[in-house]
Formats: C-alpha cells, structure tokens, sequence
C-alpha cells in the first residue's frame, strides 16, 4: 500500500511540476499546468499472479547475481544525468530533505557510467559479457553516446546480433537553434543479441 500510494504521489505531483518536464531547473514563473491543484490519482497497475523482483542496484554490479530468459536494457543515452534531471521526484520517493545547492538548487547525485562519453563503452560491453541471459535487447537511438556501429561491435563479440530500426519525429520541447540536434526526425534502435553463453 506504501509504494501504490508513494508511486500515485509522484506521478501526480509531476504533472503539476515549475518545469519544462525535467527538474535541473526550475521555471522563473509559475506556469499554467503548475498552477493547478495536485490531485492525487491512482497509478497504473497490472496485478498477475507472477512473482516479481525489483532491484535499485547499479545494472553492471546487478547483472553479476541475476539469470533469465529475455534482458531488456534501456540505459540513459546522453550527458543527461537522470539523478540530476529528476531529483525531486527522487527525493519525494526517499522523504529525504536535502539543502539545496548553487542556482538550480541540485543536491548531490548519482553518476552513472552510461552518461559519460569515455566511460559508456566499457560499461556496456562489461554489462553484455557478464549477462546470463539468452536474449539481450537494446533500446538506443542515433542521438546517443555510443553510434549505432559501436553497439553493434560490442554485442557481435558474444552471439548472433540483429537490429530494427524505427524512424520518428524529433520532440521540440525547445527552439530549433538552440539544439545541439537540429533534424526533425530521429531513429529509435533495437539491437537484438542472441548470446553465446
Ligand atoms: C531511459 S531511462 C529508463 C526508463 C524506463 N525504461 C521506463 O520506461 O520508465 C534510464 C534509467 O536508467 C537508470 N540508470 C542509469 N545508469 C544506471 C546504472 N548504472 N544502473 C542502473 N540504472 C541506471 C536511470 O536512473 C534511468 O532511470
């Protein structure tokens, strides 16, 4: 009952959230959909007879102690810290309370190896070459950290490797000459492995 409430706060509290959809920063202004009241609404659930385990490990220290079937991963692809972007839902999520620091208020967070240019491609192919499982899928696009040919050689190295790609039209939550991507359409990756165990 803790984490079905704790879950409907967070997704409720986001929608009435002074940002422009992540929390690095705070809006000057109250924006319209801020100024509305945070109703609380009930998340989404699936109830199944399953069994389920959640972690909140690092993937890389995880993959070492977990086996299956199908392992889906779909990692941060850019500079963008997720600890850093969405922290006040995470402080919400711990009832920490924080100082908050210098101008955008961020506490200290979390760094992950997949949002760091040198270090991404190492922690990939750790993470592939340390995975039971039968079947490893990808979600990445061509925006990313690592091209599409360096995903590609990493997962070769251990099975038999495949791809589908899906083309879609860019999110512009900002001006076209302000981005560091200015094409309108971007390509959402699967990269498929079936692994050599
Ligand atoms: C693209 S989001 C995943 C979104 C998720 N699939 C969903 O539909 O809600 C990437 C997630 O990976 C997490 N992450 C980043 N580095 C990680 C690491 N080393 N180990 C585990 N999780 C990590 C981020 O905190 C973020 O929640």
């Amino acid at each position: 009952m803790y984490y079905f409430l704790l879950a409907s706060l967070i997704e409720s509290a986001d929608k009435v959230a002074n940002t422009t959809s992540v929390y690095g920063a705070f809006l000057k202004h109250l924006k319209k959909s801020a100024q509305k009241e945070l109703i609380l609404e009930s998340a989404d659930f699936i109830q199944n007879d399953n069994s389920h385990q959640v972690f909140n490990e690092d993937s890389n220290k995880l993959i070492k102690h977990i086996s299956g079937d199908i392992l889906y991963l779909d990692p941060p692809y850019n500079q963008r810290q997720y600890s850093a972007n969405y922290h006040l839902l995470n402080t919400i999520a711990l009832y920490k309370p924080f100082k908050p620091k210098g101008k955008t208020g961020l506490p200290e967070y979390n760094r992950s190896s997949y949002c760091k240019k040198n270090e991404v491609k190492d922690s990939f192919e750790e993470l592939i070459k340390n995975a039971s499982f039968k079947y490893i899928f990808l979600s990445y696009n061509n925006e990313g950290l690592m091209s599409k040919e360096d995903v590609e050689n990493t997962m070769k190295k251990y099975g038999k490797y495949d791809l589908v790609t899906q083309e879609y039209q860019r999110f512009k939550a900002d001006k076209t000459e302000n981005r560091n991507h200015k094409a309108n359409k971007t390509f959402e990756y699967l990269h498929i492995l079936e692994k050599n165990n």
